[in-house]
């Protein structure tokens, strides 16, 4: 699996030219990614910045000896590297396994371009096959959002599996609400992220529509592929 998500970082890296600011990803894939990055920074001296999307890649930039700087200074950065847990056929995403959906909507979207990374496993014909789609959530408005919930599918706050108890909180001091809706709601994504947002309390969902994204590149066993 490292080797397949090695083949579609690899390739992204064709995408960076010198001077660039990217949009830097949360998720293994991504941390594959800044690792060749700085790589090749350092070999052919480039001026690459990154807007970090976590505190983790923000950690693994700087050990890395990669230039970052804040979405304030470069508001629309030229491209943006991701990761993500699902992908379907119209290049619509789940994203947020890693819990950093929130910057990385905000970066991505941002970004004047939106390359994502992944490995086959994560290729899907519906979202929601394997992974549900997360939430981030206000913790004041936890029950009240997981009640809403509910009534369309099954919702369940995440919880930390080691290294800290309870709920797990985001780089936002938010919690994530793991949700699978139920199957109908699937096949309008639109209508579906649309309503997730209605609800007070939901500050984000992992829904990441297609429409925003303009390359998937895809590591497989027998090569690349990218998905336009
Ligand atoms: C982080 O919250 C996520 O959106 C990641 O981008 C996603 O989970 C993909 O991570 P991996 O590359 O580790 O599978």
């Amino acid at each position: 699996m490292e080797e397949l998500k090695r083949r579609a970082a690899l390739k992204a890296l064709e995408y960076v030219e010198d001077g660039m600011v990217l949009g830097g990803g949360s998720g293994s894939t991504v941390a594959i990614f800044l690792k060749l990055l700085a790589e090749k920074v350092r070999k052919e001296d480039l001026d690459v910045t990154i807007i970090p999307t976590s505190y983790d890649v923000r950690i693994l930039a700087l050990n890395n000896g990669l230039k970052i700087a804040s979405l304030d200074e470069y508001p629309t950065p030229d491209l943006a590297i991701d990761g993500a847990d699902e992908v379907d056929p119209n290049k619509n995403l789940i994203k947020g396994g890693g819990a950093a959906l929130l910057r990385e909507k905000v970066v991505d979207y941002a970004a004047k371009q939106l390359v994502i990374i992944v490995d086959e496993t994560k290729i899907v014909e519906r979202l929601c096959s394997r992974f549900p789609i997360p939430l981030e959530v206000l913790p004041f408005a936890w029950k009240t959002v997981v009640d809403r919930l509910s009534k369309m599918g099954t919702a369940t706050v995440r919880y930390a599996k080691r290294g800290k108890v309870g709920p797990i909180m985001t780089d936002n001091g938010n919690f994530i609400v793991d949700f699978r809706p139920s199957r109908d709601l699937i096949d309008d994504l639109i209508g579906l992220n649309y309503k997730l947002l209605s609800i007070p309390g939901v500050l984000e969902t992992g829904i990441f529509l297609g429409t925003y994204v303009d390359k998937i590149i895809v590591g497989t066993r027998e090569g690349v592929k990218i998905l336009r």
